[in-house]
C-alpha cells in the first residue's frame, strides 16, 4: 500500500464525510486509505465496545462488509479462542489493503457482493459492522433472514449513531424478532422497542486522536466521540441485563438519575445516596450500561 501525501488525506477524509452524508460508497482508492487512517481506528473501538456485551466464547465469525478489517483486532481479542475468521467484501481494494494490514493474522477473505448471496456459510457470530448503511431497504430485508440462519449463536448489527443508523437497526430488529431472535443487546427484552418519536437509541465511544487523524480531520480535540447504535440477537436463551443506560447518568448530590430501557419502556431510575451499595456501584455506571 503506497503512502497519501497529507494534503490528499485531508482531501480523501473531506470527500469520505461528503459520501456518507449522501449515502454513498467510497469511490476512489485515495478514500479507501485515509478511511484506515480517519474512520477505521473508531469503526475498530466501536466494535470492541459492542463485542464486550458477549460472554460465551465463539470460535469462527463471519464479517460482512468488511472493509480493511476493522473487526479483526477485536475479535482477537475478545474471543482469544477463536478458530476461524472469515470476511466478505466485495471491494478489492479493500481486501488488497486488509491482507496487507494483517499479513500475520490467519484469516480468510472472500471476495463478495453480500446482496447478491443466496445463503451464507454457518458460523457462531456474524457480524456487519458500518455496512448496512450502503444497501437499499429492500436488499437489507433479503439478507436478514440469510445472515440469522447462517447465525449458529450471535448476529451483531452496529450502525452509526444517528437518526438514519438507529431506524435501520430497529427495523432488522422487528425482523430478527419475528423470525424467533432474542436481544441480548442493547436492549434489556425483546418487546417492541419503546424509542419512538425524534429520539434514537445510540451510545458513544471515546476514541483518542493520532495527530495524523488530527491533521486529517482538521480537528483540535485529543479524542472524539464516535456515536453508534447496535443490535446483538442471540439464537439461545441466556440471562438477560434488566435496564440498559440510554444516556449520560445524571449525577445529583444527593442521588443519580439514570434514563433506561426496560421491558416497560423507558423510565427514569434514580438511585438515592442513602441507599449506600447501590449508591456505590452506581456511581461507577456509564451510558451504555446495565443498571
Ligand atoms: C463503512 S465500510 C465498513 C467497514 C468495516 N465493517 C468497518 O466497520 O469499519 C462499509 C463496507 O461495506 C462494504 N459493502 C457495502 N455493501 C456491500 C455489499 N453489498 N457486499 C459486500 N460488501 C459491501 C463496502 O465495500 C465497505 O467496505
Amino acid at each position: 500500500m503506497t503512502e497519501l501525501p497529507f494534503k490528499d488525506l485531508q482531501r480523501a477524509s473531506q470527500e469520505i464525510t461528503e459520501r456518507y452524508r449522501m449515502g454513498k460508497s467510497l469511490s476512489t482508492e485515495d478514500q479507501k486509505k485515509a478511511y484506515v487512517v480517519v474512520r477505521m481506528p473508531a469503526t475498530s473501538a466501536v466494535i470492541r465496545r459492542v463485542l464486550r456485551e458477549i460472554k460465551e466464547p465463539v470460535e469462527t465469525v463471519l464479517d460482512l462488509g468488511a472493509g480493511p478489517g476493522s473487526a479483526i483486532e477485536p475479535l482477537l481479542e475478545h474471543f482469544p479462542m477463536i478458530k476461524k475468521i472469515t470476511l466478505m467484501e466485495r471491494d478489492r481494494t479493500f481486501i488488497e489493503m486488509g491482507k496487507t494490514l494483517f499479513l500475520k493474522e490467519e484469516v480468510d477473505w472472500l471476495e463478495g457482493d453480500l446482496t447478491l448471496q443466496q445463503t451464507f456459510d454457518s458460523h457462531d457470530l456474524l457480524l456487519i459492522s458500518y455496512a448496512v448503511a450502503e444497501m437499499s431497504e429492500g436488499q437489507i430485508s433479503r439478507l436478514v433472514p440469510l445472515l440469522w440462519k447462517a447465525a449458529k449463536k450471535f448476529l451483531v448489527i452496529i450502525e452509526p449513531g444517528t437518526p438514519g443508523g438507529f431506524a435501520r437497526v430497529k427495523k432488522i430488529r422487528e425482523q430478527l424478532i419475528s423470525l424467533g431472535g432474542q436481544c441480548l443487546a442493547p436492549c434489556p427484552h425483546s418487546n417492541r422497542c419503546p424509542m419512538e418519536g425524534s429520539d434514537w437509541c445510540h451510545f458513544s465511544e471515546r476514541i483518542e486522536r493520532s495527530s495524523l487523524h488530527r491533521g486529517a480531520k482538521l480537528g483540535t480535540l485529543g479524542y472524539e466521540d464516535e456515536k453508534f447504535s447496535y443490535l446483538i440477537v442471540a439464537k439461545n436463551p441466556f440471562a438477560s441485563s434488566q435496564m440498559r443506560i440510554l444516556r449520560p447518568p445524571m449525577k445529583r448530590s444527593g442521588h443519580i438519575s439514570f434514563h433506561v430501557c426496560t421491558s416497560e419502556g423507558i423510565k427514569i431510575q434514580t438511585i438515592s445516596r442513602k441507599d449506600k451499595e447501590k449508591y456505590v456501584l452506581a456511581k461507577k455506571l456509564d451510558w451504555g450500561d446495565d443498571l
